[in-house]
């Protein structure tokens, strides 16, 4: 669904001008992409990730900007194609017309809960870590974390030299072999719950993503999803937001 295109096909498409014509914009130096002037022809943007100004005024498709939530099954990448010809997540959204990306990533054998929009903007709050959109998992781990390794993975522990902001975990039910966590972040750096269990000697057997803040999956079955609607988007924030995201909130409002 959501391709990359040229740079002088998101003009045309955006009701700029022809393509030739933008062609003709582009080699003058009037197109910018994210901050920077391109006269690459052939530069390629992706709808609502790229920023693209023309003589600086922001240029927009005329998308709806649509919300929607996926329960991702395993085996799916949230990657908008891949070379491995594996099934991407996107080919679940039948009858979504909009070019939507996921927000953030979930690995290949992952589920749960993942958010796919056409609204850069809003992507971008929820995965800075500076807005503190908390994310909720389901791990199955390796044995029994002691009460010491959960506090470690609480207050922070080195990871590839950077500590971890502080978590929160929950000790669901264990059995002899594993014990099924729940675990709540709100940093999303690359596969960081398994490398947290991991570096505390806990391998993860299963991972699933329950909610960003307080938008869970509820009934929503695997392979399901539900479009979104104010309240929904309102309760991915917590109630302590920073005054920025409530500035950026009040178009939610
Ligand atoms: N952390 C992981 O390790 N994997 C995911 O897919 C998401 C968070």
């Amino acid at each position: 669904m959501e391709k990359p295109v040229r740079l002088q096909k998101y003009l045309a498409m955006a009701g700029i001008a022809s393509r030739r014509k933008a062609e003709e914009y582009i080699a003058a130096g009037r197109v910018k992409v994210d901050g920077k002037i391109s006269t690459a022809m052939g530069q390629q943007i992706i709808p609502g990730k790229h920023k693209v100004l023309f003589d600086n005024k922001k240029v927009e498709t005329k998308e709806q900007l649509i919300y929607i939530l996926l329960n991702k099954p395993k085996g799916y990448v949230t990657t908008l194609s891949d070379p491995q010809g594996r099934p991407i997540v996107t080919s679940l959204l039948h009858g979504i017309k909009e070019r939507v990306f996921p927000v953030g990533r979930l690995d290949l054998d992952t589920t749960g809960a993942l958010l796919l929009t056409n609204d850069g903007e809003l992507a971008q709050i929820i995965l800075h870590p500076k807005y503190e959109v908390y994310k909720t998992y389901e791990a199955e781990v390796k044995g029994t974390p002691s009460r010491t390794a959960i506090q470690a993975l609480e207050n922070g522990i080195l990871l590839e030299n950077r500590k971890t902001a502080p978590a929160k975990l929950q000790i669901k039910r264990k059995n002899k072999r594993n014990s099924v966590i729940i675990i709540t972040i709100h940093e999303g750096r690359k596969r960081q719950v398994k490398k947290m269990f991991q570096a505390v000697g806990h391998p993860v057997q299963s991972l699933k993503r329950l909610a960003y803040g307080e938008l869970g999956l509820k009934n929503l079955a695997v392979g399901k999803f539900k479009i979104l609607h104010q309240n929904d988007i309102k309760s991915i924030f917590s109630k302590k937001t920073t005054l920025q995201t409530k500035k950026l909130l009040i178009q939610f409002s």
